[in-house]
């Protein structure tokens, strides 16, 4: 059984000592974001029990180093609800990160939009999630532990910082709700009627698992969406795995800034 304490110790002989401050995990077509770390990268493969990604357009590698002067732990790839039917994937990851002393998270993904305000290309500050799929990542956990409040579960001052950061930017980051769709099929334009009835913003297939699982861990956390397409019947675009990979870039060069300045302002 892969330990986290083991894990991290072992990173920590191949990425140095300084403690971590924040983890990172980069969505579909982000994953290349990590690049910017400047440090090592450790293959997930390097770390027993981390997630075997499939998953096309990400970064199966563990990035340890700086950005803007923090010391961040970047994660480039992320282990889906849809490819194993674990919830609990990235668990291992998260206490890795924490017994490596992050305190705080940011959650990036690539999502389609329910909003005809935010089109592909936009980037989308989390302030809910509405956990559609009616999995929980803790469910079997023994203890009262479990029972996580998820109001605040978007840390309002972790959003202040991001939402100022992106001001500072003079870049657009509206606020919305992300509905958690579980995967891999895309959703039907039925679908998307409902989930903008119920107050969805965006919707996507990741995300929701590793908040809660944060939260109970006790990171504070953040996520933001790129937008890469309208959702399911909104446009007359096809949507794809290939779409999504194809798009995600635009938002990306957004959300890396606003990230490098989020960072930068903390110093
Ligand atoms: N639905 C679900 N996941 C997604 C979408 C979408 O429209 N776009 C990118 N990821």
């Amino acid at each position: 059984m892969a330990d986290a304490a083991a894990l991290a110790d072992l990173i920590r002989n191949r990425a140095g000592d300084a403690p971590v401050e924040l983890g990172l995990i980069l969505g579909s077509g982000l994953g290349h974001l990590a690049h910017a770390v400047d440090g090592v990268a450790i293959p997930y493969a390097d770390l027993p029990g981390f997630p075997h990604v499939g998953v096309s357009g990400h970064n199966p590698h563990l990035h340890i180093g700086t950005l803007e002067g923090v010391r961040v732990a970047a994660f480039g790839a992320r282990e889906h609800y849809y490819e194993s039917g674990n919830p609990r994937a990235m668990l291992l990851p998260l206490q890795v990160l924490k017994a490596l002393g992050a305190s705080q998270l940011i959650l990036t993904n690539a999502a389609g939009s329910m909003r005809e305000d935010v089109p592909p290309g936009s980037v989308m500050l989390l302030s809910d999630h509405i956990n559609y799929s009616g999995l929980n990542p803790l469910i079997g956990e023994k203890t009262d532990a479990r029972f996580v409040p998820m109001t605040d579960a978007h840390d309002p001052d972790m959003r202040l910082q991001l939402e100022a950061a992106a001001v500072r930017l003079g870049i657009d980051l509206p606020e919305g709700v992300y509905c958690w769709y579980s995967g891999p099929s895309f959703e039907t334009p039925a679908e998307i009627r409902m989930l903008k009835l119920m107050g969805g913003d965006a919707v996507g297939m990741s995300t929701v698992p590793e908040v809660i699982l944060a939260r109970f861990l006790g990171l504070k956390v953040a996520a933001i969406s790129t937008i890469t397409n309208m959702a399911a019947g909104m446009s007359d675009e096809k949507i794809s795995h290939e779409h999504t990979k194809a798009m995600a870039p635009l938002g990306a060069a957004k959300l890396e800034r606003i990230l490098r300045e989020f960072l930068r302002s903390r110093k």
